[in-house]
């Protein structure tokens, strides 16, 4: 065996949001690495082009349209990946929503649910039901959760937001200290700015873009496809004594 084993050969890995940004390169990434991957959003024709993106690597490929907020729906995810894909080794929760801008006191009690239970509480139904399977082939696998700096810098416009990727960062580490003993390890990235069209509105506007820029490290904001290579070490045998972290994934904006 290998010292630094970052294949996932073998492994069948589930991408939320998988369509397209973020979550869209770690399934590709994942593929290269060696996984077959089952891939979920709402929208099944970008659903389908990701879907040929995994299958382009060589690998498996299997699109599963999905809303997290429905529970039989996340059920369903997993029981079509390992009826279809064998088996879940590593699920990647990345599907996440920012419907509302401005004062925390603005955010009603509709807006403020559906960003919770977009960015909460499906991390913790799915992942529920992904260790139920994890546990099923007895190999434990590998749960990465994908939160934001937001979770911990306190925003003035995306508040509910913020709070939502904060809880996430604590949801991995409640999740990792419980099934340890499973086998099953959970960690989290914190992306900084990314070139996305969930964040247009933060990179299309020059003030912001310029303090973006400046206030990094790396003088300017991340690309997609820079998301993916921590999620595959997250994954894969490299970070076997890793557990309950949260890897910010920022060009140094936060130094
Ligand atoms: N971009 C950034 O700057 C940034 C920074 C920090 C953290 N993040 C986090 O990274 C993750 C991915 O963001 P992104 O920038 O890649 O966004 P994106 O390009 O808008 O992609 C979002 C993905 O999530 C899916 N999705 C949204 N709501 C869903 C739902 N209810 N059920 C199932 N799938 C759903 C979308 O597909 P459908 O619309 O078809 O469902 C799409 O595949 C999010 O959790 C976000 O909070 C992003």
């Amino acid at each position: 065996m290998p010292v630094t084993d970052f294949s996932l050969a073998g492994k069948v890995a589930i991408v939320t949001g998988g369509s397209r940004g973020i979550g869209r390169s770690i399934a590709i990434g994942l593929a290269e690495a060696g996984a077959d991957v089952a891939l979920a959003a709402r929208k099944p024709e970008a659903l389908a082009e990701a879907a040929g993106a995994v299958e382009a690597t060589g690998r498996r490929a299997l699109a599963v349209p999905t809303n997290v907020r429905r529970l039989d729906e996340l059920r369903g995810l997993v029981e079509r990946t390992q009826n279809e894909l064998g088996r879940v080794d590593i699920l990647v929760n990345n599907a996440g929503t920012n419907p509302v801008y401005g004062p925390i006191q603005d955010v009603d009690e509709g807006a403020f649910d559906l960003v919770m239970n977009t960015n909460v509480r499906a991390v913790h139904s799915l992942s529920n039901f992904a260790r139920e399977a994890m546990l099923a082939h007895g190999e434990g696998g590998s749960i990465v959760n994908v939160s934001s700096v937001g979770g911990y810098l306190a925003s003035d416009v995306i508040g509910a937001y913020s709070v939502s990727k904060a809880a996430l960062i604590m949801l991995t580490q409640v999740q990792a200290k419980t099934w340890g003993s499973d086998g099953i390890r959970v960690n989290c990235i914190a992306p900084g700015l990314i070139k996305t069209e969930f964040a247009r509105a933060l990179w299309d506007d020059e003030r912001t873009l310029e303090a973006a820029t400046r206030d990094s490290a790396l003088h300017r904001i991340g690309e997609p496809d820079e998301m993916a290579g921590a999620v595959v070490y997250l994954a894969s045998r490299a970070a076997s004594f890793v557990t309950g972290q949260t890897l910010v994934l920022d060009g140094g904006r936060r130094l």
